[in-house]
């Protein structure tokens, strides 16, 4: 019998979360049956759309959502064989018992000298995000300006890589100044600290004086609205993320985006990047390549022990971060 230590949504989070809205249980495991499998997690990731999505996908009580690595450590199922790895969208737990639907086998391939651990980062869903929001959503053309927040993040520090592969000026905005160093050894054109500078109006008209092609957008908020008057006629939004108000209690309102638009022939497209799930494999060959040939380099905040996951998710939301928040087990 295996007991799964669990991490469940004790109550639901009002403004940003606490210590007190999660609650470890433990949970006894029933044998694995024919054609299910027991398997041990090692590398879990926290990812900030737990914030958002938590009321629509948990109940109190539930365990939190979350992706993670896991290893197979009993099988009577051939298809995920012992000692083999697994993606699984199981939540915040030690172990679960999975008949297979769910289960991702690891990318067939995936090089001895490259961690696990990035299969939930840029081999994973934040990388592919990246790539989708580029050349999906934005279609970004050689020789244009890209601006991306969050830059130094998950799917950020992907974008800005990615961007500077195909051969466009990239600018960053990040909240810390180890982050915007970070940024300049990645090859990003233009970095700044969106905490320190005396006006993001500014900071903004200096990275790019002649304005941006195409903007990849992680915060939303009042970067949004600054960001917006930045834009060249014609220019791009790929909308993925809007972190700035994921925990707010009332919706933040602010200057209506509309008239800009309008004015600047803006086009602006929320996505979600499981929309292109049918490409997933291929994609995944081409990050892994990139990173093969060091055009995508990568930086991981690895928190140690299952039992500070919620540290590490609230750390994450905090900025504590540098490349993907992960937990190892
Ligand atoms: N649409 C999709 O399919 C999809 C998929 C994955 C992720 N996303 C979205 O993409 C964004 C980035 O996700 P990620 O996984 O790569 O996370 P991440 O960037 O690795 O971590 C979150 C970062 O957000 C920044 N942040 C937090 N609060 C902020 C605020 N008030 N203003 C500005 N920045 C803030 C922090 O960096 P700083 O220190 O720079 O502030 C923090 O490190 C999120 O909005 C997420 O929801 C969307």
């Amino acid at each position: 019998m295996v007991q799964a230590k669990v991490w469940t949504l004790a109550k639901h989070f009002d403004g940003f979360p606490k210590d007190s809205d999660f609650k470890l249980k433990v949970e006894e495991l029933p044998e694995p049956k024919d054609g299910e499998v027991l398997l041990e997690s090692v590398f879990l990731s926290v990812d900030p759309y737990v914030r958002p999505f938590s009321r629509a996908h948990m109940k109190e009580g539930d365990p939190i959502i979350g992706s993670q690595v896991a290893k197979v450590i009993q099988s009577k199922n051939p298809v995920f064989p012992v000692g083999s790895h697994v993606l699984g969208n199981f939540g915040w737990r030690t172990h679960a018992v999975s008949d297979g639907s769910g289960l991702t086998p690891i990318m067939p391939g995936w090089p001895q000298d490259v961690s696990l651990s990035l299969a939930l980062g840029s081999i994973g869903m934040p990388g592919l995000t990246a790539l989708y929001g580029i050349e999906e959503v934005l279609g970004l053309q050689k020789g244009e300006t890209l601006l991306v927040n969050a830059a130094a993040g998950a799917v950020g520090s992907v974008v800005g890589q990615i961007a500077k592969i195909k051969g466009c000026k990239v600018v960053g905005s990040v909240g810390s100044d180890a982050k915007v160093a970070y940024l300049k050894e990645l090859g990003f054109d233009e970095a700044f600290n969106y905490k320190t500078v005396s006006s993001l109006d500014e900071a903004l008209r200096k990275a790019s004086p002649e304005g941006y092609d195409c903007f990849f957008e992680n915060v939303g908020g009042h970067f949004s609205t600054v960001a917006l008057q930045h834009m060249k006629s014609f220019g791009r939004i790929a909308v993925c993320g809007s972190i700035s108000v994921y925990n707010d209690t009332t919706p933040q309102t602010g200057p209506y985006p509309h008239l800009t638009m309008i004015v600047k022939q803006l086009k602006m497209e929320g996505f979600v990047q499981s929309r292109w799930e049918h490409i997933h494999p291929e994609s995944l060959r081409r990050l892994m390549a990139w990173l093969k040939e060091g055009k995508l380099q990568y930086r991981e905040h690895i928190t140690k022990g299952f039992e500070n996951m919620p540290a590490a998710f609230m750390g994450m939301l905090q900025g504590e971060n540098l490349g993907k928040a992960i937990v190892a087990a």
